[in-house]
C-alpha cells in the first residue's frame, strides 16, 4: 500500500441531510445536545445516573471497576433482578393492565399479556423450572419460536438467577447441540414446531436428535405449538401447558449481583466454534433500558415493534429487556413478512397502529424488491420513527424507507452494535441529531468510539480506519463462556487499550461515522482498500438493483478485481447493456477504480439466518474453490445454485 496510515479508502460521498422535524423535537424525551456533554465531562456519573432508573436490592459502592482490565466490572456489589425490573415494579402503577406484549402468530392468531398477565405466566414458569431441577447458577437452553413463551421462559430464568442460552429456532440439530454441550446446559425448553411460511419447523425433532448426543440435559419442557405428533421421553420431557397448569403463581425473584451471569448468546467466530457471549446482570439492564428509551424516543402510549427474532442478540436487548424495563408495550410476530402475503409487516402496523418500527436492512431490501404497491395498500400514519440494525445501510434503502415506509415524517435511527456491545453504541438521538442517510452518525452518550489505523492512532476526520472503543460501557460483553483467552485475543489485542470491534468505518468532516463492514470484506484493487459496502451501495443506487454484494476476486494485474453479485427488482432484465449500465453507474458514483470487472445476476444472494450476505462463500465460486462451511446459512440450496449458474456462464 502506498500509505501504510489509509487503511480503508472512502470514495462515496452523500451529501443528503435530514434535520429533525420541528413536530418532532416538540414532544422528543431529548431535545439538545446537553446530555453529550454531561457524558463528556463524566462518563461514569452519567451511566450512575441513567442506573438511577432501574430498582435495585442494594445499590452498587462504585460504577466501574478497571482493576482486572478487560474483564471490567460495572456496579460493583449492586443486587437486583432483571425479571423484577421488567414486571413487578410496574405493578404498582397503572402500568399493571398496560399491554406488555402484543403478539401475532404467523397463522393470525394473536394474544396480549399485561404487565399483570406477564407477573402470572413468569412466576408460574419460574416455578416450573424450579421443579424440574434448575438452579440458581445452572444454565437453560431455549429453542422456541417467535411465540410469549420464549420472552416469558427467559424472564423466568432471570428470575431464579439460571442464565439462559436462546438458540435461534432456524439453527440445524447440530448447531443446537454444539450450543447445549458448549454450556453444559441442564434443561431444553423447545416446543412441538413453529410456524413458517405455512410449513412447520420440526423444532422437537431437532432437539431429539441434538439430544442424543447431549449427556449434560436431564429435562426438556415442550411448548405445544403447531399440534403435529412428536416424540415424548417418559421421564426425560414434560408439556409445558400441563406444568404450568399445576405451577403456583408467585416467586421470589433471587437477589442477583450485578456481575452475575444473565445469559449467553452464541454468535458466530472466523473459526467456525461459536463463541458464547456473555452478558451481565446490572450494566446490561442500565444500557439496553437507557438507550432503548432515548434513542426510541419512548413515550408511555406507544406501540414499539422489533421484527428481529429473539434469538439475536436485537430481540434480547431491544424486544424483550430494554423494552420491559421501560414498561413499554412491544410487539412480536412470529413468522415471515411475505407471508400471507408480501404486506404482511404493513398490515401488522396498520393492525395495532404501531409508532416505532425497528428492522434491518436486509428486510428493507426485500421489500424494495416487492414494490411499493405492499406498503401503498396499508395505513401506516401512525409511524413516528423508524430504525435500522444489522448491516450497512446503503442510502438507497434508506431513502426508500424514509420516502415509502415513513412517509417523509418518520426520522430514521441507524443504530451500530453487536452481539458483543449488548448495546446500541453509534445511532443518532432522533430530536438531535440532523440525519446522513447510510450513516449511524454519532456515539450514544457515555460511549467512546474512534477510527484509528494500523498503529492505533485516531485517523484525521474524512478517513476510514478502524472502529474501536476506548473506554469501558456498561453493556459490554464480560467475556466468552469458558473462554477468558479468547475474549482477550478477540477484542483487546489488537489494539491496546481498545476494544477492536472488526469492523471498518470512517468517520466525515463533521465526525459521523460511516460503518463500511467488516475489515474482512474488504477489496484490494491496486492497492488501494476499498469497502464492499460502498459499491454495493452505488449499485443499488441503480434504479434496476435491488440488491448487492460485491467480492474482491484474485487478478494477475490489480491483485483484486471488484466482482459483483447482482438481484434486480421485479420487473428488470439482465441484459448486456444492464451490465455495461451498471458499470458506468458505479464509475459515476465511486471513480473508474471500483469498477466492477465483471456483474453476474442471480436471483438470490446467499445470507446467513440473522440476514447478512456471506461474501466469503460468493468469493469461494468467484474463484473455482470448494465452498467452505455452509451450515451458517439460512438456505444452503441458494449458494448450490449461484454455483452451477456461475460455472456453466464461465465455461
Ligand atoms: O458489522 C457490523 C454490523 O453487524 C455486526 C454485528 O453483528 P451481530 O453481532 O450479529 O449484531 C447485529 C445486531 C446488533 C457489526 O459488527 N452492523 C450492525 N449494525 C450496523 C452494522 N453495520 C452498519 N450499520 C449498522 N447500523
Amino acid at each position: 500500500m502506498a500509505n501504510e496510515d489509509k487503511v480503508l479508502e472512502a470514495l462515496l460521498k452523500e451529501d443528503r441531510t435530514f434535520p429533525p422535524p420541528a413536530y418532532f423535537i416538540e414532544k422528543a424525551l431529548v431535545k439538545d445536545t446537553s446530555l453529550y456533554e454531561e457524558a463528556k465531562k463524566d462518563r461514569e456519573a452519567f451511566w450512575a445516573k441513567q442506573a438511577e432508573n432501574i430498582d435495585w436490592f442494594q445499590k452498587w459502592d462504585k460504577v466501574l471497576d478497571t482493576s482486572n482490565a478487560p474483564f471490567f466490572k460495572w456496579f460493583v456489589n449492586g443486587k437486583l433482578n432483571v425479571s423484577y425490573n421488567c414486571i413487578d415494579r410496574h405493578l404498582n402503577t397503572w402500568r399493571r393492565t398496560k399491554a406488555a406484549i402484543i403478539w401475532e402468530g404467523e397463522p393470525g392468531d394473536d394474544r396480549v399479556l399485561t404487565y399483570q398477565d406477564l407477573y402470572r405466566e413468569v412466576t408460574r414458569c419460574a416455578n416450573v423450572l424450579k421443579e424440574l431441577g434448575v438452579r440458581r447458577g445452572d444454565r437453560v437452553t431455549i429453542y422456541l419460536p417467535m411465540i410469549p413463551e420464549l420472552p416469558i421462559a427467559m424472564l423466568a430464568c432471570a428470575r431464579i438467577g439460571a442464565p439462559h442460552s436462546v438458540v435461534f429456532g432456524g439453527f440445524s440439530a447440530e448447531s443446537l447441540r454444539d450450543r447445549i454441550n458448549d454450556c453444559q446446559a441442564k434443561l431444553v425448553i423447545t416446543a412441538d414446531g413453529g410456524w413458517r411460511r405455512g410449513g412447520i419447523v420440526p423444532l422437537k425433532k431437532n432437539c431429539d436428535d441434538a439430544l442424543a448426543e447431549c449427556p449434560s440435559v436431564e429435562k426438556v419442557l415442550m411448548v405445544k405449538r403447531t399440534g403435529q405428533d412428536v416424540n415424548f421421553v417418559q421421564g426425560r420431557d414434560y408439556w409445558w401447558h400441563e406444568m404450568m397448569a399445576r405451577a403456583p403463581i408467585g416467586c421470589e425473584p433471587e437477589h442477583m449481583d450485578a456481575e452475575d451471569m444473565l445469559y449467553i448468546l452464541y454468535t458466530s467466530g472466523t473459526t467456525g466454534k461459536p463463541k458464547g457471549v456473555v452478558h451481565t446482570t446490572g450494566g446490561y439492564l442500565v444500557g439496553v433500558s437507557t438507550t432503548h428509551r432515548m434513542i426510541f424516543d419512548i413515550k408511555d402510549d406507544d406501540i414499539y415493534w422489533c421484527t428481529a427474532d429473539i434469538g439475536w442478540v436485537t430481540g434480547h436487548s431491544y424486544i424483550v429487556y430494554g423494552p420491559l424495563a421501560n414498561g413499554c408495550t412491544t410487539v412480536m410476530y412470529e413468522g415471515s413478512p411475505d407471508w400471507p402475503e408480501r404486506d404482511r409487516f404493513w398490515a401488522i402496523v396498520e393492525k395495532y397502529r404501531v409508532n416505532i418500527l425497528y428492522t434491518a436492512p436486509t428486510a428493507i431490501r426485500a421489500f424494495m424488491k416487492w414494490g411499493t404497491e405492499w406498503p401503498g395498500r396499508r395505513d401506516l400514519s401512525s409511524l413516528r420513527l423508524l430504525g435500522t440494525v444489522g448491516e450497512p445501510i446503503n442510502p438507497e434503502a434508506w431513502m426508500w424507507y424514509y420516502k415509502y415506509i415513513g412517509n417523509e415524517r418518520c426520522p430514521i435511527v441507524d443504530t451500530w452494535w453487536q452481539t458483543e456491545t449488548g448495546m446500541i453504541l453509534i445511532s443518532p438521538l432522533p430530536g438531535v441529531t440532523t440525519l446522513k442517510p447510510g450513516s449511524a452518525t454519532i456515539p450514544f452518550p457515555g460511549v467512546e468510539a474512534a477510527v484509528v489505523d494500523n498503529t492505533g492512532k485516531d485517523v484525521p476526520l474524512g478517513s476510514g480506519g478502524y472502529l474501536v472503543l476506548k473506554s469501558p460501557w456498561p453493556a459490554m460483553l464480560r467475556t466468552i463462556y469458558g473462554d477468558p483467552d479468547r475474549y482477550v485475543a478477540q477484542y483487546w489485542s489488537r489494539f491496546e487499550n481498545m476494544y477492536f470491534t472488526g469492523d471498518g468505518a470512517r468517520w466525515d468532516e463533521d465526525g459521523y461515522f460511516w460503518i463500511m463492514g467488516r475489515v474482512d470484506d474488504v477489496i484490494n484493487v491496486s492497492g488501494h482498500r476499498l469497502g464492499t459496502m460502498e459499491i454495493e451501495s452505488a449499485l443499488v443506487d441503480h434504479p434496476a438493483v435491488a440488491e448487492a454484494a460485491v467480492i474482491g476476486k484474485a487478478h494477475e494485474v490489480k491483485g483484486q478485481a471488484v466482482s459483483a453479485f447482482v438481484t434486480l427488482k421485479e420487473g428488470f432484465q439482465g441484459t448486456p447493456q444492464l451490465i455495461e449500465e451498471l458499470k458506468a453507474h458505479v464509475v459515476k458514483k465511486i471513480g473508474a477504480l471500483a469498477r466492477p470487472e465483471d456483474i453476474f445476476f442471480t436471483a438470490e444472494l446467499p445470507k446467513t439466518r440473522s440476514g447478512k450476505i456471506m461474501r466469503r462463500l460468493l468469493r469461494d465460486i468467484a474463484e473455482g474453490r470448494v465452498l467452505g462451511d455452509t451450515t451458517t446459512l439460512a438456505d444452503p440450496s441458494v449458494v448450490a445454485q449461484i454455483k452451477q449458474q456461475y460455472e456453466s456462464q464461465e465455461s
